[in-house]
């Protein structure tokens, strides 16, 4: 069995917010476009970034983008490019008008401008209070960013693959050509050859146990760039948000606390007032969850459980219902609870990756730290590390990333497409992916990806979840060390060609265990706390070890680390206070 080959200028490997503005963008600048989506694009992650778009528009209180750029760096516990920083919140406010003018169906305050609600880490004046800078469409922002930008790149005649899984990228002397990918309807391969790739794949969420992330966030892009070679930057912060449902993870919006909802330990107390008097629920991520499993740890988790109750009640129906809509549904259907009168079981969930594929502001991927770009590969969104997220990204700031960087990367790649012809493809590009479907088919070890995967998602939520330490993360590597082996007797039952989730799991599996390997890796290596990476034996930040980002690389198996400094342009580190 051979390949089917296309041949396109630019490919896009994502259906979600990142990869349809950049092919929106590729397709108005008259680019011959194709987006690869594993999913029906309209089903991409990015649906779930329920609160809003984070932008300084002023519509409620005053604000500027040297607000957000702040809130931002400080959030980021300083370990954000300031400069990439400075971009994304001032791109932010042309990108939220942009959207409104494809048609995108924002709240809208009396006087009919975009509406804007309060969120984790957003203040007014630096740092003085919360500030209403998220805008918003109720709880269905992504949905509806989804929903917007497909409808302009069918409009727009971008070429769709729904339900192709990326296996490869073709790169030969540090030029990309193309990528191989799998059919997942009928288990063929096809080799897309192009002038430009973007990967916009999205984040790994589905290496933890409990996560908010879908079932097909398994890190795909990232793991693909990994094994040729490219480094993966600042895997070790891994952002835990602070209330998924208790024990399924399923994400509540922080726009709940932006509404006004209020987290309560096993007493009743509102306890966020302790460890941030001044912006209490509304601190951000790393700090909340840390907080909440305080809590926990003190013994004041609900009926001395690993769990602390959010508190909706005090809104009243009307807010809940026209503001929240989706969490007062979620809550009724997987709890069997009503948010208008009961409190609210939540406990932290695997949320974001921070690290991803390294890339400039044009979203073009860096091969090394020292900023040498791979010709005619970009990245962006979460499976890309510009860096604007540091060691801990704000609500909010995942839609604006995703969008400047995603448009960003489609006119860089459109401008590189008038530039320069198509890079002939090497002999048989798909023979390697050919060759490990083949492996995986006939393998007979007697593993079971879900075995498998479910000791990979245990250790990396035990061992190198919101707190680590050298003992919990020399388990984890130790663990996964094994699991790796494991793998090499997986053993897939369904060995037909149709819509064969077993074999599809297992590719996902092994993206996923590279990937725990990098982070948890460079985890050890970090031997300070900053952000979401919180080293109970190292508790402090190090700003003098530890101001750079991390590149990890995979050799013969083992994980090399790098480290590239940070820039800061505005703001110097202080400590953080909320
Ligand atoms: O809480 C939320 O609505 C999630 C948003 C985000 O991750 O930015």
């Amino acid at each position: 069995m051979g390949a089917q080959i296309h041949k396109f200028e630019a490919i896009v490997v994502g259906g979600g917010g990142a990869g349809l503005y950049a092919a929106l963008a590729l397709s108005k600048e008259k680019v011959q476009t194709a987006v690869l989506s594993k999913l029906y694009p309209t089903r991409s992650h990015t649906g779930a970034a329920q609160g809003g778009i984070g932008a300084a528009l002023a519509n409620v209180e005053p604000d500027n983008p040297e607000w957000h750029m702040y809130d931002t760096v400080k959030g980021s516990d300083y370990l954000a490019d300031q400069d990439a920083v400075e971009i994304m919140c001032n791109e932010a406010v042309t990108t939220v008008y942009e959207l409104e003018h494809l048609g995108l169906p924002f709240n809208r305050t009396p006087e009919g401008k975009i509406d804007q609600r309060k969120f984790g880490g957003h203040t007014r004046d630096h740092g003085k209070a919360p500030v209403q800078r998220s805008c918003f469409s109720a709880d269905r922002t992504g949905h509806m960013i989804l929903q917007t930008l497909y409808q302009q790149c069918i409009k727009n005649e971008v070429k769709f693959f729904d339900e192709y899984h990326v296996m490869d990228l073709i790169l030969e002397s540090g030029i990309c050509r193309g990528v191989v990918a799998y059919q997942i309807s009928n288990g063929e391969v096809h080799v897309f050859h192009a002038k430009t790739v973007l990967f916009a794949t999205g984040g790994s969420g589905r290496m933890f146990k409990i996560t908010s992330n879908a079932h097909a966030l398994t890190g795909d892009g990232m793991a693909v760039a990994l094994r040729r070679k490219i480094p993966l930057e600042d895997m070790e912060f891994f952002q835990i948000h602070p209330t998924g449902i208790y024990k399924m993870g399923i994400l509540l919006s922080e726009a709940c606390r932006g509404e006004g909802g209020i987290l309560r330990n096993g007493k009743g107390e509102r306890f966020m007032e302790r460890y941030a008097p001044t912006i209490k629920d509304l601190a951000p991520r790393d700090i909340v969850s840390r907080c909440i499993y305080f809590e926990v740890r003190d013994g004041n988790g609900v009926n001395g459980k690993d769990y602390v109750h959010l508190d909706l009640t005090h809104l009243g129906a009307e807010v809940i219902e026209k503001k929240l809509p989706d969490i007062a549904d979620f809550v009724r259907t997987y709890m069997g609870l009503n948010p208008v009168t009961d409190l609210i079981p939540i406990q932290p969930t695997a949320h974001y990756a921070m690290g991803g594929i390294p890339s400039n502001f044009n979203s073009e991927v860096l091969g090394d730290e020292k900023g040498t770009i791979v010709k005619g590969f970009y990245a962006a969104g979460e499976c890309a590390c510009v860096s604007v997220h540091g060691a801990n990204r704000l609500g909010t700031n995942s839609l604006v990333d995703i969008l400047v960087f995603g448009r960003r990367a489609g006119l860089s790649m459109a401008k590189y497409c008038r530039a320069n012809d198509f890079a002939p493809l090497p002999k048989d590009p798909e023979n390697e992916v050919l060759a490990q479907i083949e492996w995986l088919r006939s393998n007979a070890g007697g593993e079971k990806t879900a075995v498998v995967r479910e000791a990979l998602q245990c250790t990396m939520m035990d061992n190198c979840g919101v707190f680590r330490t050298s003992e919990t993360l020399q388990k984890a590597q130790g663990d996964i060390a094994e699991l790796k082996k494991r793998f090499l007797k997986i053993q897939v039952s369904d060995k037909s060609q149709v819509f064969n989730t077993d074999m599809l799991e297992a590719m996902e599996l092994n993206n996923l265990l590279d990937l725990a390997q990098v982070t948890v890796d460079a985890a050890f290596a970090r031997t300070e706390s900053r952000g979401a990476h919180y080293r109970e034996d190292f508790p402090k930040r190090d700003d003098a070890q530890w101001m750079k980002h991390s590149f990890a690389t995979l050799s013969a198996g083992k994980t090399d680390l790098k480290y590239k400094p940070v820039v800061i342009t505005r703001f110097q580190p202080q400590e953080r206070k909320y």
